[in-house]
């Protein structure tokens, strides 16, 4: 059974994992804090910081996995997608240790892998099984028939969920990332006070720009009106004013409205496949809302229901251990022309 070192690097966080015999032994997550003055990640500088992170994030994750690198079979890395700064320092990073070590490599999907976390741990899906994916970049719901078959049934035409909770937050004037501070304030605040339209998108597909429009009007508005109104046109000071006043309302709307148009597609498909192992994967994973809101869905339509633990859900290496685990098994490995790409094909 394979020993194998995993590193992810697609975004602004660089994480290492060990895992061995399909267990995780260590998940190491280095946190850019570099990005957050300007409010989204800088590539540039996200290439910069893995390049520092990555020789102690991966020291960390053999020491604390109890691991010398010479036991190790094989070497996973994150191929696509993501930013290609980023990706390259840990495809590049990888490609080395494979080739010092002569160990085989193994190239992950990063979208694949955020799907398998749910194999991380017990309870698992049966496969077939849907996993609805939410991150920062994606908002996908995939039809998984075995570990390396999966489908992407819907996704969005437009915004990532994460980055409807992210743009919301930021109309808000909350600092980047805003989508674990909504989920933060929402906590103490009504849902059913503020009532953001529901888009009306055929099929499985999803879509979020207009719900941020309507924000934004709305906020415009000082919370009179979600379309476009002179006559309720708010001062700067006003919309600050409002802003403050209603802030755990205001975010327990915009989150519920975000969590019922996930919900409502996924309940649609479930419908459609007729599958009820359902699960969540990505950094949106981690929110109440939608934790609490799969939940009680699934006890209505008697599906069981699966969300990886916290650190899974976000970028990790663990879950690009665990699909390289799968990977190794089924023979399938990259050679060192094995090209990084910032899209998102399957
Ligand atoms: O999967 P991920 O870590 O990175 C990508 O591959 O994009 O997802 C990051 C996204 C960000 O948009 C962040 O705001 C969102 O996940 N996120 C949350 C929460 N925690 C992370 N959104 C809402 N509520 C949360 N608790
Ligand atoms: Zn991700």
């Amino acid at each position: 059974m394979p020993s194998i070192l995993a590193i992810e690097s697609s975004c602004d966080e660089t994480s290492a994992s060990v895992c061995i015999d399909g267990k995780i032994l260590s998940n190491f997550i280095a946190n850019q804090k570099v990005h957050e003055q300007y409010g989204g990640v800088v590539p540039e500088l996200a290439s910069r910081a893995h390049m520092q992170n990555i020789v102690p994030v991966v020291d960390a994750a053999l020491k604390t996995a109890n691991c010398k690198l010479e036991t190790i079979d094989a070497i996973a890395f994150t191929r696509s997608p993501g930013l290609i700064g980023s990706l390259l320092v840990g495809a590049q990073f990888a490609k080395s240790l494979s080739l010092a070590l002569n160990k085989p490599l193994i190239a992950v999907h990063h979208m694949q892998a955020h799907v398998l976390a749910n194999l991380i741990a017990d309870p698992r899906p049966d496969f077939p099984f849907l996993c609805l994916t939410v991150s920062g970049g994606h908002t996908q719901i995939v039809f998984c028939e075995s570990p390396y078959e999966m489908k992407v049934i819907g996704e969005t035409i437009d915004d990532a969920a994460g980055e409807a909770f992210d743009k919301s937050a930021k109309l808000l004037g909350l600092p980047y990332p805003g989508g674990p501070l909504i989920d933060k304030y929402a906590k103490q605040g009504d849902p059913g006070r503020f009532k953001f339209p529901e888009p009306q998108i055929p099929g499985l597909d999803f879509s979020f720009s207009g719900l941020k429009t309507s924000i934004l009007y709305f906020l415009q508005n000082a919370g009179k009106s979600l379309v476009y109104k002179e006559e309720f046109m708010a001062t700067e000071e006003e919309k600050k004013n409002f802003i403050e006043n209603n802030l755990a309302d205001i975010c327990a709307s915009i989150q519920q409205r975000i969590v019922t148009i996930l919900l409502n597609k996924l309940t649609k498909a479930a419908k459609e496949t007729g599958i009820t192992d359902i699960c969540i994967a990505g950094g949106v994973s981690a929110n109440s809302g939608l934790r609490k809101g799969l939940e009680e869905t699934g006890k209505k339509h008697g599906w069981r229901t699966f969300i990886p633990a916290f650190e899974y859900c976000t970028d990790n290496a663990a879950m690009i251990a665990i699909t390289a685990h799968y990977k190794y098994l089924a023979g399938d490995f990259a050679d060192l022309s094995a090209n990084s790409s910032a899209r998102a094909e399957w």
